[in-house]
Parts: C-alpha cells; structure tokens; sequence
C-alpha cells in the first residue's frame, strides 16, 4: 500500500509533501517521512513512525527547506513500522519513496552487499535506493542509472526518485502500483492519486504500467515498459482541493454512516428515472439479455456486496452468477465463457488484487463493469463499463457508505438486467424501482434509532467472540457484520449462514458468546427463527434484528437477549437496511472499547499489494 508524493519547483516543498500526505494518510499510518533537496545540493529527510501528525512535530521542531523533494506515508509490508523501516531510504546521494512490494529485493540487497553496500533498513525498497547510488558513484549517469535499476525489478512498485547529482530531476516509475503526474506553470508533482495532486493542480496525467521517466519544473519525460518514448493524454482531475471535515461527529465513520440516506439517494440517481420509475442505461452497459452466466469479484466488503448481488442476480433476472474473492480468482484456473462479462466492485478503484482479477478476465474477453466510488481510479479507467456509486469520498477505514452505495447501485443493475432477461415485467420494474426509491427514507428512519442499538452494541462490547447468523441476502450482511465488528473494535466475530450452524460452529455457543440474528421477514424468516432456537436452547444469548412482528414471534419461543426492530420492507432492499444496525452496532462496540475507530490498527483505506 503505501501514499507516494513529490514536487520540484515549490518554495514550500516540505509543505506542499505534508499536504499531499495527509490526503494520502488512508492508504497506511504506520510511519511517514520526506526528503527535500535544498540550495546546499544535499538531500536531508525527517521521519516518524506512527501517523502524519507526528512527523509534523518532527518538521516544526527541525524544518526542511528547499523547492523540491518526495514524502511518503507507509502500510508496513517487509520491515515493522519503526522509523529505521519508514521511507524515504537513502542510497548514496539517493532517495527512494515506494508504494508496493519488491519481489527479488532478497537477490538484490546479495548482490549489493557483494559490492560493498549496507543497509540500514529491513525493508525491500532499501535495494532501489542502494542500487542507484552506488552505480551512480560508480560514475553511471543518473537517468541511466535509475533505468537500470527499474529493469531489475520484479514485483509492484510506484517509485519517486530524487538523486543529488540530478537536481533538476524527479523520476518517478510504475508497474502494477498507481501513480500521477501533476502539472502547474511553474511546478511539476508525482502523486499515488489525483487526491494527493488535488491542493496543487487539476491537470493530471495518469501513467500506464510499465511507464518510467522524469519530471523538470515544467515538463516530463515519459518511456513505456519498452523503453520507447510515450505520450500520455493529461486530464482535467474532477477530485476535490477541500479537506472532508468530521463536522459535527466525533469520526468520520459516524458521519460516513448518516450520510447513507443522502448517498444511497444520489447513487440511486445515477440508476434510476425517478419521475418515469423506470432503471435508465449506462454507457457501455454489460449486455445481460446476451450472456449466461456472470463473474463478481472483489476484496472484503465490497464482495459482500457482490455476494448479496448474486442472491439478487439469481432470483431478479434469473442469471448465474459465480463470485470469487479477488485474490483467489486471479490465481485460479477459472473457466471463461466465450463472450463472458464480470463485475469489479472496488470503493478505492484501487485494490491491487481486485485489479489484477479485473486485466485476468479482461484479456480473456470478458466485458468489464467496474462499480466504483472514486471515478478516476485505475479499476474505474480500465473497466469498459464504469457504475458509478457515488458514494463521496469515504475516510473512515471501514467501509459504511461506500457499502450501501454498491448495494443500491447493484441492485440497480440487476432490475436492468432482469428487464433486459424478459424476467421483469415493465409494471414490476416500476414497482421495483420505487421499492429502491423508498430506501433513503427507510434509511434515515433506522437512523434515527442509534441510542437503542447503542445500548445494544453494550452486550456485543465485552465479548471476546460474536456470532453473525443470516439466511439468503442476510448471510453476506452476517459477514460483513462480523467484519465490520472485529476491524473496528478487535473482538473476535464470525458470520455464518444460520443453517450451517449446526455443522459445527453451535459448538463455540455458551452464555458468554452473543449471536446476532439477522432475519427481516422474507421467506427464509421462519428457518432463521429456527437455528436462533436451537442457540436459544443451548443457553445461547441472542440478539436480533427483524420487524416488530419477527421479534414479536421470536419472543414466544424464548428470551432474547436484546431485539432491534426494523421496519417492514419488500426484501429487495432488506440487505441495504440491515446493513445499517449492524455497521452502528460496530461503532458503538468500538467506541465503548476506546480504540481508534477510523484508523484502526493494521489497516489501510486503499489496498494496493497483493
Ligand atoms: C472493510 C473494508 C475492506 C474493503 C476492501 C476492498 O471495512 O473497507 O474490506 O472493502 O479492502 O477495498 P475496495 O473496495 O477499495 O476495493
């Protein structure tokens, strides 16, 4: 993972790196550092370990001067976050900042020590650093240096490059990791994304992979994976220069969780003809009258919701669908349909593996729909399709909103696809989009229920392990219950599809271990209820969360230990409405827990190693 930024031509350099870094904090804050070239020709640096605010301190107290140089904030991957292992590393005269992870940096960092070198850091990037300066003091030129360099290298990397005996120079190169290049009159910028570039510029060149070069304080130069010049096409960056605020909440993941009525409407929007109530087209939409069977994929919640839309694909428009973590289908074998189509979910756009899957499907011929939430992502660039969800930009780690936002978007697509199937009558099709067109409402009315489930997430808060039982569509939100409970608050949590209990994990269940029942009234209601039964009678604590008849009837067979009630609503749209509770629930639990709930532990907002 890992944010990358550089800049030749500011006066402010430090300044303007501390800017682009606190936009790039989500992508990893175990560590973060700058280097910047000064008038004295030698490049100084400053690092911290912990997040941004620290090397802060670090910079007033020791403050760096000069128009140009690189920073980098860091998602450990070889090396404990400490500041030894924080970027920028130094070779001799060198400095390196990277995002991704350096295969042969084993071979490399041999191969070096044979020469002489030593290194400081546990790190794979070290060996770039290293490599280039010693063959610059080796008496190499520079730019012939740094291209050799980069032909060693096997694995992921966006790479930003400042060299002593080049001052005029940043290099900057890519290869499976994203990366920018910026432009204003009198500065140039290299970026991870256009929201690092956002304070600075609009006008953005996004490079290819395999693409290398330099940037001047005017221009750049940029060779293909080939070594051939290249031009690529600058564009007008739509990201935001504002800094998202927390406003009145205490994080951002509160905030993020109450704007689901406000963003699910506007990502319903994108979908629907409100006035006609009729699913409208998309640009270079997948057709689904055309194929027979269709690929979803993505990492963590974001294949939840592509989990929740094979349940919709299935029954809306009668279409098989086959889903597949993002980091298991690229390396299976998988079995493409001559004219096949897949969706890639991704909020960031990002995900190295997500990304990775979506080229696999692509070179096999597969027509692409990306449903993305950050529209200038490399996913939502390379899809033939872009869904926009329109979510807004999310900042808390775990995923709220950008959730929903799928789930309203996919949802929207599968009524399209169902009409396109001749399995949607236009008269249903009305009644189903204004089933979508009422969860806004529905939404804002669950919200205003937090101080009941906050008194809830009380049960859930003390617990070592927590149980997440679902049926059909509540089976993915069981998953991404769990998920959302332990990222945030570090208990232990499980989901479960609720008749798969008794196959095993009914064993874990005692007084001590709350299960959380999610069973809207559809037609799996009755066989939920059943499987809370059988925890019930196990001396089992339940909380669940259903209507008032559902928790009505689950009270006649047994006491539970807590009952959220939701409102009655067309099942479509059940998994948009349960995800709510559960998310708060999370939150709360989190909160009472004291831990950093929007930067957890670990974590990083944009995954993009493998
Ligand atoms: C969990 C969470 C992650 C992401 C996953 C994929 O709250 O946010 O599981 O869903 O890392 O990220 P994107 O959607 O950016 O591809």
């Amino acid at each position: 993972m890992c944010g990358i930024v550089g800049v030749i031509g500011l006066e402010d350099a430090a300044g303007a790196l501390l800017e682009g870094l606190a936009r790039l904090e989500y992508r990893g804050y175990d560590s973060a550092g700058v280097a910047v070239l000064n008038d004295d020709g030698i490049i100084h640096r400053r690092r911290a370990t912990g997040k941004l605010a620290a090397l802060r301190e670090k910079m007033a107290a020791g403050p760096l001067e000069g128009d140009r140089g690189i920073g980098h904030t860091r998602w450990a991957t070889h090396g404990r976050p400490s500041e030894e292992n924080a970027h920028p590393h130094f070779g001799q005269g060198v400095a390196v900042v990277h995002n991704g992870i350096i295969e042969n940096f084993a071979t490399l960092r041999r191969e070096l020590i044979e020469k002489g070198e030593t290194f400081q850091s546990d790190t794979d990037t070290e060996v770039i650093a290293k490599w280039i300066g010693h063959d610059i003091a080796a008496g190499k030129d520079p730019k012939t240096s740094f291209a050799d360099a980069v032909s060693r290298l096997q694995g992921a990397y966006a790479l930003a490059v400042m060299v002593e005996a080049d001052p005029d120079h940043l290099y900057f190169a890519r290869r499976g990791s994203p990366l920018a290049i910026g432009r204003t009159e009198e500065a140039m910028f290299i970026g991870s994304d256009s929201q690092a570039l956002a304070p600075f510029t609009r006008y953005v060149t996004y490079l290819a992979d395999g693409d290398w070069g330099w940037i001047d304080r005017g221009r750049m130069t940029v060779f293909g994976a080939d070594g051939a010049p290249v031009q690529r096409e600058e564009k007008i960056s739509s990201a935001s220069a504002a800094i998202v605020e927390k406003g009145e909440y205490r994080h951002f993941m509160a905030k993020e969780i109450h704007q689901q009525p406000e963003v699910v409407g506007r990502a319903l929007t994108g979908y629907i003809d409100a006035v006609e109530g009729r699913t409208v087209p998309i640009e270079d939409e997948i057709d689904f009258a055309a194929i027979d069977r269709l690929l979803i994929s993505a990492c963590g919640t974001a294949y939840y919701a592509g989990l929740v839309a094979k349940y919709w694909f299935e029954t809306y428009a009668r279409l098989p669908v086959e889903t597949d973590i993002a980091s298991e289908l690229r390396y299976r074998d998988v079995v493409y349909p001559e004219k096949g189509a897949a969706l890639f979910i991704s909020q960031s756009g990002e995900t190295a593996d997500t990304l990775a899957a979506l080229r696999e499907a692509k070179a096999k011929g597969c027509h692409i729909g990306g449903v993305v939430n950050v529209p200038e992502s490399t996913i939502a660039r390379e899809a033939d399709c872009l869904y926009p969800i329109q979510a807004g930009p999310e900042i808390g780690v775990a995923s709220t909103k950008a959730f929903t936002c799928q789930l309203a978007s996919l949802a929207s697509i599968v009524v399209r696809a169902g009409v396109a199937r001749g399995v949607i009558a236009p008269d249903e099709e009305v009644r189903l989009c204004r089933v979508l067109l009422e969860a806004p409402r529905q939404l804002a009315a669950i919200l205003t229920q937090e101080a009941s489930i906050a008194a809830v997430a009380d049960h859930v808060a003390g617990a070592r392990d927590v149980l997440y039982l679902g049926r059909g569509t509540s089976y993915p939100i069981a998953l991404e219950g769990a998920l959302k409970l332990k990222e945030i608050s570090y208990i232990h949590a499980e989901g479960y599809a609720a008749g798969e209990l008794k196959h095993g994990p009914i064993a874990l269940i005692d007084e001590r271990v709350p299960v959380i029942v999610i069973a809207p009234e559809d037609r799996h209601f009755e066989k939920t209820l059943s499987n809370m039964q059988e925890v019930l009678a196990r001396g089992g604590r339940c909380i669940l969360l259903s209507t008032a008849a559902g928790v009505a009837r689950a009270q006649e067979g047994g006491d539970l230990t807590a009952a959220i009630t939701l409102p009655a609503i067309d099942p479509l749209i059940a998994p948009i409405l349960y995800a709510v509770p559960i998310q708060l629930m999370a939150y709360h639990a989190a909160v009472i827990k004291g831990t950093d709930v929007d930067q957890p532990r670990n974590l990083a907002k944009s995954v993009t190693v493998e």
